[in-house]
């Protein structure tokens, strides 16, 4: 099973504008190690990002972001926790005066950096 497949229903309530009543995201640092390996290495094979990866085969970062920028302006310090490798940051950063992003994988960080 893909390492996003378990997060689809919440990027589907996400979509809707809707969070589950008790929603509960637990994670510890060693759960995720590993996480972007797959779409780290689906990337290098077809030559693109990594977030393109994403996009494609989990959800549209584009779409995702769309969710939150209503609640954005220009002068918007955002903060953006848990980024991953950017995925919908890309569409925030634009529309905001700053953003900080964190994430707990110095990997993601290292790749949300990139230009
Ligand atoms: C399913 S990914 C989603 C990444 C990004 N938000 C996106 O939509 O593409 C979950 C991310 O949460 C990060 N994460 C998990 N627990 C965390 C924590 N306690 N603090 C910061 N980041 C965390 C993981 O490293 C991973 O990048």
């Amino acid at each position: 099973m893909r390492p996003g497949r378990r997060w689809a229903g919440i990027m589907a309530a996400l979509r809707a504008r809707r969070i589950p009543d008790g929603t509960t995201i637990v994670a510890k640092g060693d759960r995720w190690k590993g996480y972007y390996a797959y779409y780290f290495s689906e990337a290098r094979r077809k030559g693109v990002r990594p977030v393109a990866v994403l996009d494609e085969q989990w959800a549209d970062g584009r779409t995702t972001a769309e969710c939150v920028l209503p609640y954005i302006s220009p002068t918007s310090i955002v903060l953006e926790i848990a980024c991953g490798i950017g995925r919908v940051s890309r569409f925030v950063a634009p529309r905001c005066h700053h953003l900080y992003c964190t994430d707990i994988l110095d990997e993601a960080l290292a790749e949300a950096k990139k230009p």
